[in-house]
């Protein structure tokens, strides 16, 4: 079976690891961390990086960063994974789900202001001036867009809407590193970014997570946060609520080691992305995830969209192609179904009916490549 995304481990991940065990610095402490962090930080261009043991917690810690509560909405869009609605539930906050654009797949920004323009006013207090939902009441506290695939939207955009409604932004650039908009790194333009190493991602440490932001402020109370909130390095006084959500010295190091060969991991991935776009160009109705002006995408999961989707899916899968259907959206599991959804044609549906996911490994050979293709064109013409 030629997997759908598996990581690539050719540099020093083994030496690191085992200096973490020969030296015993195998847990939350040690310097592969702050190197981690800091070499995810220089990369994508952030001052600061808070590494964490997953993007999910990454992108919970980030609600609680920006005071997401119970009583506040948080808008994002409805096609996406679990985990960053997940992560707004967690604070007990209202999701806005926009549809999203039909062909590039993200937060489709004609609807979000449409949502902001006719369904909020501003306020202003003594505290600022803030963005309410005229149904509910409750304040609009932040945007959280998803770089959909490693693809992204038009940032340019979204940062003047958010500073019009006063929204703050948090950045699920979870697939994302690597990408850029108008040259600037994915999870750079809102407050706080978080990027994902899980199994699947661009690169991996296992599972991990790094929280990026400008923010000296945020990204010390990130850190705190993400460690018991201790005040003291000797006793154990905490001050306020805190997670263990720290990533640990061994994922770390394995994380110093990806990071290294990031740079030929990403230039991988646009070849990968590179082939599939010139071989499976007018094969069948495939239709490729549009590219927005100005962005330049990390291409970390190859994705179409066939109107035979299920078919293709069952016969990839027979005939040794690993491949997947894309998220459920938001809107139809059961958790969300009765959380405002801002839309006018449903294109989530369509998106989620008709898309697929193929091997897009960096490591994945010419050979491969090529089988994918030739299993694709069989597939359409029988
Ligand atoms: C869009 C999106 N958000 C959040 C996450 C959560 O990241 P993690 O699996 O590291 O918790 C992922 C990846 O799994 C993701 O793809």
């Amino acid at each position: 079976m030629i997997p759908l995304s598996i990581p690539k481990i050719e540099g020093n991940e083994s030496k690191y690891v085992l200096d973490c065990l020969t030296t015993g610095w195998i847990s939350s402490a040690g310097s592969y961390v702050t190197q981690f962090e800091e070499m995810v930080a220089e990369y994508a261009g952030a001052k600061y990086g808070v590494a964490c043991m997953n993007g999910t917690v990454g992108l919970h810690i980030a609600q609680i960063l920006l005071g997401v509560t119970a009583d506040v909405h948080v808008i994002a869009p409805n096609i996406t994974f679990i985990a960053t609605l997940n992560a707004i539930k967690y604070t007990g906050a209202q999701p806005i789900l926009i549809d999203v654009d039909a062909d590039n797949w993200q937060m489709d920004l004609d609807l979000l202001e449409k949502y902001l323009q006719e369904n909020t006013e501003l306020k202003t207090s003594n505290n600022g001036t803030f963005s309410f939902d005229k149904s509910t009441g409750k304040r609009v506290r932040a945007i959280m867009p998803v770089h959909v695939l490693g693809n992204i939207g038009d940032m340019k955009r979204l940062l003047a809407i958010a500073e019009q409604y006063h929204l703050d932004i948090i950045e699920d650039s979870t697939e994302a590193l690597g990408s850029t908009y108008d040259g600037k790194h994915a999870g750079t333009f809102g407050k706080i970014g978080v990027f994902s190493f899980n199994g699947n991602k661009i690169i991996s440490t296992g599972g991990g997570g790094v929280i990026v932001t400008d923010d000296e402020e945020i990204a010390k109370r990130a850190k705190h946060l993400t460690t018991q909130a201790k005040v003291s390095a000797m006793d154990y006084i905490h001050d306020e609520i805190g997670y263990n959500y720290r990533l640990v010295n061994v994922l770390a190091a394995i994380g110093v080691a990806q990071m290294e060969t990031f740079p030929e991991t990403l230039k991988a991935k646009k070849k990968m992305d590179a082939f599939y776009r010139e071989h499976l160009n007018g094969v069948g109705d495939i239709q490729f995830q549009e590219i927005p002006e100005g962005a330049d995408p990390n291409c970390w999961l190859f994705t179409f969209s066939t109107s035979r989707m299920r078919e293709l899916l069952d016969y990839l899968n027979q005939n040794g192609v690993q491949s997947r259907p894309f998220w459920m959206p938001m809107n139809q599991l059961a958790m969300f179904k009765d959380d405002i959804y801002i839309n006018k044609n449903d294109v989530s549906a369509s998106v989620y009916e008709n898309s697929i996911s193929i091997p897009s490994s960096a490591g994945i050979t010419k050979e491969q490549l090529e089988t994918v293709v030739r299993t694709i064109k069989e597939f359409y013409s029988k």
